[in-house]
């Protein structure tokens, strides 16, 4: 059900208005439209004033190294500097832009501005215009240009899907199912095959296995010829990047402990920064590295970038303010010494963890020798693009790049600002907090690690120990935790703000002055719904009308709970999810409904993948609203309207 898509959220115009409310209560408008057109119209650039901060979330070097151009998230714009960093032009976006491409024959640009429609704009490079705005979906990400330069691959992130436009025609000809929130993408040199990064898994939390994958399209057939699962615990997949001679693609993400409890972060206890190396060939993973050392995290991979000579991977750290530069050439060799087993008789050497392959994923030394990790003057670093042999590395929160010389490794990048300076809010303190993982004990992870860069959810279950040991909960959305009291799903937090000290204490092992806590409330607080990839041209579709009705009927009893407004009568229940490791008596905090198109899978223990799982296999007894008289359409409409919310 998750997936079920909306025919028209990738045809439609792109639309800043307010979105359209037919079939909702008028009350219901002010409490959550005026905030979405505000954050439409923030995003969108509208509103943006010139004292908005810039936000650098992507960069990408002209094909002569001589222009950079660094799109300004919250600023509307991207911006145009020289190759010495000064700013020479500024273009206006229609919407946030969020990826950047230039052609292979370096005359045009690309530009994702997203949005919930969002647009892509095609920009002639010599004359800084916007030629072609193409209509994408919901919240495009990742542009990538065929090798010939005539078809454009994006993610539309919300969507779950590949949009492929025809630039000649300008429009969009295809559009290919992915797994969940695609965000990043690469295409091999020869233009065969494209390797998307899904940022999250789609499947339940309580198996075994739970890891997000990598969708690799062949662009011939527009067909998904294999999804690779990436190890056990693997999620928050953001980068994508391919050796120049097209052997292997280099995926960042994190690499979760989340079957252990949550006592102690140190060693990657909890969380650990991993880069997936995968043989192209084969469509195969090669092994999982550790990006962290023993005492210090490398938290918060993001972007990853060859160079040209294939010599050197890079990464940034948007946890720590980081750049890893790693010696590729030796990395592949000390992976291809490895064994897949032991010989018979012979003994493993103690001195290493790594004896065999299977262990390389838990080995904090392996890149020892073979890494530099540099630290950047920036906050937040997620792009990244090199230059000949300098690398631009934007930060997302300082508005700066740090310029870095690949060529005299010792030396301190130099720091370049990107616009003017502008004073920050508690609200943007409370983001950058909540993404900075220096905050906690040595370095291992920030709230951003389990809560996503934007406060949402990883879809993996922790077993944090408010609750006691041995009880694992899904990681829930941030999003109206302020507002709606008692917080975690058993209730044990009186509030959100007790839970966000408790988060500081108890998972960054970190004691911090009271500013950072009380912006961290400010953020979280700040946070608006995004309009729901399920609604047709701004209303619910035909479905959701009916799945409304079913949900306000007093015989199947869901607004009872779920009252709108909140969605959540803000009380505790037994609704028949209760597991033997939750104890007897444990009630559970009757969570929001608003934006659950974003934050499975579901029920406090995540065994519930869809929607349609919450009422069917549970629910058999009808204590979690009267469900089992409804026909299998009935289910699909109500799901289909809470998916809307
Ligand atoms: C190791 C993963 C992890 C990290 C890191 C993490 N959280 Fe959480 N958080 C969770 C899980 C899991 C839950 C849900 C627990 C439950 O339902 O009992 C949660 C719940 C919450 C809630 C309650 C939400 C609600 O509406 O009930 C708040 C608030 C919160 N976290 C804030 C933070 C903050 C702030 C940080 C950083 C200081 C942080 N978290 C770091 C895993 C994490
Ligand atoms: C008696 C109060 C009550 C009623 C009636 C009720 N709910 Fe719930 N709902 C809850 C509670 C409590 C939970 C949390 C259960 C858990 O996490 O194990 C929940 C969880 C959910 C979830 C999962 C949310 C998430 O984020 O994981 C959905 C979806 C949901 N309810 C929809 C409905 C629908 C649709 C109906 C009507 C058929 C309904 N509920 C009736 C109390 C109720």
């Amino acid at each position: 059900m998750r997936h079920q898509r909306n025919p028209d959220a990738s045809s439609a115009a792109p639309d800043v208005r307010f979105p359209n409310v037919r079939g909702r209560q008028p009350w219901r408008v002010t409490i959550r439209h005026i905030a979405t057109a505000i954050a439409i119209a923030a995003a969108s650039g509208q509103a943006a004033e010139t004292t908005a901060p810039a936000s650098p979330l992507a960069i990408v070097a002209s094909r002569d190294g001589g222009k950079l151009f660094v799109a300004c998230a919250t600023r509307g714009e991207v911006a145009v500097l020289d190759s010495a960093g000064n700013l020479t032009q500024t273009l206006k976006v229609p919407g946030s832009p969020s990826g950047l491409a230039v052609s292979p024959d370096g005359t045009r640009m690309a530009i994702t501005c997203a949005a919930p429609q969002s647009t892509v704009c095609i920009v002639d490079l010599a004359r800084l215009e916007i030629v072609a705005r193409l209509p994408a979906g919901h919240s495009t990400f990742a542009p990538v240009f065929s090798s010939d330069g005539r078809t454009l691959y994006a993610c539309n992130r919300f969507n779950h899907e590949v949009a492929v436009f025809d630039l000649n025609a300008r429009k969009q000809v295809a559009r290919i199912a992915v797994e969940r929130e695609p965000i990043a993408a690469a295409l091999t040199p020869d233009g065969r095959l494209l390797f998307v990064a899904n940022h999250l898994h789609n499947g339940p939390a309580s198996a075994e296995q739970v890891a997000a994958g990598v969708s690799v399209i062949d662009t011939g057939t527009r067909r998904v010829v294999k999804t690779i699962r990436l190890p056990n615990g693997s999620g928050l997949l953001l980068g994508v990047a391919i050796t120049p001679d097209g052997r292997h693609a280099a995926i960042t993400h994190n690499l979760s402990r989340f079957n252990l409890p949550t006592t102690q972060v140190e060693r990657g206890w909890m969380n650990t920064a991993a880069l997936t190396l995968i043989d192209v060939a084969k469509l195969g993973v090669i092994n999982t590295v550790l990006l962290d050392n023993v005492e210090s995290g490398a938290a918060n991979p993001w972007a990853a970038a060859f160079t040209a000579d294939a010599k050197r991977l890079l990464i940034t750290h948007a946890g720590t303010h980081e750049l890893s530069v790693i010696d590729y050439p030796a990395l592949v060799a000390k992976l291809s010494q490895l064994p897949d087993a032991l010989a018979a008789g012979q003994t493993p050497d103690y001195t290493r963890v790594s004896n065999v392959r299977a262990d390389v994923p838990n080995d904090l030394a392996f890149l020892v020798g073979l890494r530099q990790r540099i630290k950047l003057n920036g906050n937040g670093p997620r792009s990244l693009a090199i230059s000949g042999e300098t690398a631009w590395v934007p930060g997302y929160f300082s508005d700066s790049i740090d310029k870095v010389d690949l060529s005299a490794p010792g030396c301190r990048p130099e720091s370049i600002a990107v616009g003017p300076r502008v004073p920050m809010s508690a609200i943007r303190r409370g983001e950058m907090a909540f993404n900075d993982a220096t905050l906690c004990f040595q370095t291992w992870q920030s709230c951003a690690t389990c809560h996503s860069y934007d406060a949402r959810v990883d879809a993996l279950n922790w077993d944090l120990l408010n609750d006691g040991i041995g009880s694992p909960k899904n990681a829930k959305s941030l999003l109206w935790s302020h507002r709606t009291p008692p917080a975690m799903s058993t209730g044990v937090r009186d509030r959100a703000e007790t839970a966000v000290r408790s988060g500081i204490r108890y998972i960054l092992f970190a004691v911090l002055p009271p500013e950072i806590p009380s912006a961290l409330d400010a953020y979280l607080g700040s946070l608006m719904p995004a309009p729901s990839p399920y609604l047709e041209k701004g209303a619910l579709s035909k479905s959701a009308l009916r799945g409304k009705q079913l949900f306000e009927d007093t015989a199947v009893g869901c607004a009872k709970c779920h009252p709108p407004g909140l969605f959540t009568d803000l009380q505790s229940y037994d609704v028949g999810t209760r597991q033997r490791a939750d104890g007897a008596g444990t009630n559970f905090d009757t969570p929001t409904l608003v934006e659950l198109w974003r934050s499975g899978p579901f029920l406090h223990d995540g065994s519930a993948a869809t929607i349609r799982d919450v009422f069917r296999p549970h629910n058999r007894q009808d204590k979690h609203g009267a469900t089992s008289q409804l026909t299998e359409q009935q289910i699909d409409d109500l799901a289909t309207y809470v998916l809307s919310l």
